[in-house]
């Protein structure tokens, strides 16, 4: 008998190990913004950010094709390529943030982050949204709200309600940010009280995971604030608005108009090579550095550090950044024109997008589940996000264009048409 894909993958992996979709999708070959699986169906890739410059972008390979055939070390000798690139990544950034340390998943860039806001500080309170995802080390995933921790949260994190557009904090979108700073003051006072102290807070700033706010400059200067006065650090974790998707800038926090004290990135930083990197301003690096011993074996390696500089290159060389504000604009027009009257709300983030769908005054959960599985039979790879996992989310490679945002528009209506 032919054991099936899921059973072997189970028997070698263990259970429960997450795949998207009811029926997974086998992905064998990738180019651009397409991918195939492996009966040969074509896909238009309208959700993975990883893949940022498109997949398996002829410049990046060969970069790392390159690099790979050269030297390829641990991070404990000179190397120039990993040198250059935190100069030219950092001088994409604003508020003195100018080192890095190099790691290897965003996970381990926002746990390097907590110990910075912890030596910063000598306080180990931390603060984060209660509908959020910052990764998976066993400190992080405190923060990460998808399960709750064996043994319970702990004591020293507070989670505050999350933003939302269609039911926002404070009862309006107006009253949304001082209502969301408030409740981060209320957090910090407890902080206080049960003796941890107050370290930082860590948000997304376009708060992707939560089910996407559309940048909005202003938003977060009560939180930042607050925050200030009360001496914790501000840690920003760019993983997904980073590197020009919100179109209008380079960075998430610089569209909404605030200063981090520590920047995480990762997932989209060298096109699906893991690599990722915590970014600070000397001083922060320096209480760092002077209260963890801290290396890492693979981050920041040569060929990382070529993949890095790669996808910087493709990015500038064929202007992502504008190219996406561009088919945002473009793409948020042909979503607003959908027509279906669970369709209860359309934004985006630049190349973010999310159309939320409600049942009266509850989120049209299953719908949607249903929806994204059409869609993906139909060859468009896409999810769902937010509290009610009711908000269609499409995230495509930064290589995304008109042509695609057609496709995915028009595959959108035909099956909205048929429920
Ligand atoms: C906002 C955010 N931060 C951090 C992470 C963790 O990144 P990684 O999976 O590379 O550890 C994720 C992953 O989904 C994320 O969405």
């Amino acid at each position: 008998m032919t054991q099936s894909f899921a059973e072997r993958r189970a028997r070698l992996m263990g259970p429960n190990v997450p795949t998207f979709y009811e029926t997974p999708v086998h992905l064998v070959r990738g180019e651009g913004a397409w991918l195939w699986d492996a009966s040969g169906k074509r896909y238009l890739d309208c959700y993975n950010n990883v893949a940022h410059v498109g997949h398996c972008h002829p410049h990046v390979v060969q970069a790392i094709a390159t690099q790979a055939a050269t030297l390829n070390t641990h991070t404990r000798y000179y190397h120039d390529l990993v040198l250059d690139y935190i100069e030219r990544l950092t001088a994409t950034l604003n508020h003195g943030i100018s080192q890095a340390i190099m790691v290897c998943t965003g996970s381990e860039a926002n746990d390097l982050a907590l110990r910075m806001a912890q030596a910063v500080t000598g306080k180990t309170g931390i603060i984060a949204t209660d509908n959020t995802y910052h990764g998976n080390t066993a400190a992080v995933s405190q923060l990460s709200t998808r399960r709750p921790p064996i043994g319970g949260r702990a004591p020293n994190v507070r989670l505050v309600p999350a933003p939302d557009v269609l039911r926002p904090l404070g009862g309006s979108l107006a009253a949304q940010p001082q209502a969301f700073a408030d409740n981060v003051a209320a957090a910090i006072a407890e902080l206080e009280a049960a003796g941890f102290g107050f370290s930082g807070i860590m948000l997304c700033p376009v708060f992707a995971n939560e089910g996407l706010l559309p940048p909005e400059k202003g938003f977060l200067d009560p939180t930042v604030a607050v925050v200030r006065r009360d001496g914790g650090l501000i840690l920003c974790d760019e993983v997904q608005p980073g590197f020009g998707r919100v179109g209008s800038h380079f960075w998430g926090h610089d569209a909404l108009g605030f200063a981090p004290d520590v920047v995480t990135i990762g997932k989209p930083m060298a096109n699906g090579h893991p690599v990722a990197a915590c970014l600070a301003r000397p001083d922060v690096m320096a209480a760092f550095r002077e209260a963890f011993g801290y290396f890492n074996t693979f981050g920041g390696n040569p060929v990382s550090a070529a993949a890095c500089l790669a996808t910087l290159d493709v990015i500038e060389g064929e202007g992502l950044q504008s190219r996406a504000a561009e088919t945002s604009a473009y793409l948020m027009d042909r979503l607003r024109a959908l027509r279906h009257p669970l369709i209860a709300d359309v934004r985006t983030a630049g190349m973010f997008f999310g159309v939320e769908f409600v049942q009266g005054d509850l989120p049209a959960t299953a719908f949607v589940a249903e929806l994204v599985e059409d869609m993906v039979a139909r060859g468009f790879i896409l999810n769902r996000i937010g509290r009610g996992a009711n908000t269609l989310k499409m995230r495509p490679p930064m290589v995304f264009g008109i042509a695609e945002a057609d496709l995915l528009a028009d595959a959108l209506q035909a099956a909205l048409s048929t429920r």
